[in-house]
């Protein structure tokens, strides 16, 4: 599985949205460092989050264990089933969010947004 991450802390600074079609291609354009926008593999039996830090990067957790959100991220091509024995919400579910400490992607490749606890939406369901 291959998977493009994108740092939510990136479309807050440019004014772009998850929703956006080009996302990922603009990311491509703007030339961000590696931290910020790239690809990695995701070995099976991984989670994303296991993957993200094989590959030398230091994304947002807390519990590791599908109770707090912090490493939520949002699938935005691609598919990561919902995990069992988590706290979000159906309505966050439905628009893509999920969790990387508990899942990853089945699909081939996949877009995902990670550090999307800043997100509005998410934010608000954490307050
Ligand atoms: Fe807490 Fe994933 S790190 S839910």
């Amino acid at each position: 599985v291959t998977v493009e991450y994108l740092d939510y802390e990136v479309l807050d600074d440019h004014g772009w949205s998850i929703g956006d079609e080009d996302l990922f291609e603009r990311a491509r354009r703007a030339d961000l460092d590696p931290e910020a926008h790239g690809q990695f593999s995701v070995n099976p039996g991984e989670t994303l989050l296991e993957a993200a830090e094989d590959s030398g990067f230091a994304w947002p957790f807390a519990c590791r264990g599908g109770a707090c959100t912090n490493c939520a991220v949002a699938i935005v091509d691609g598919e990561m089933p919902p995990p069992v024995g988590h706290i979000l919400p159906e309505k966050l579910i439905r628009r893509g969010i999920r969790l990387s400490c508990l899942s990853a992607p089945i699909t081939d490749d996949a877009k995902v947004v990670y550090n999307v606890k800043h997100m509005p939406d998410v934010e608000e369901f954490l307050l």
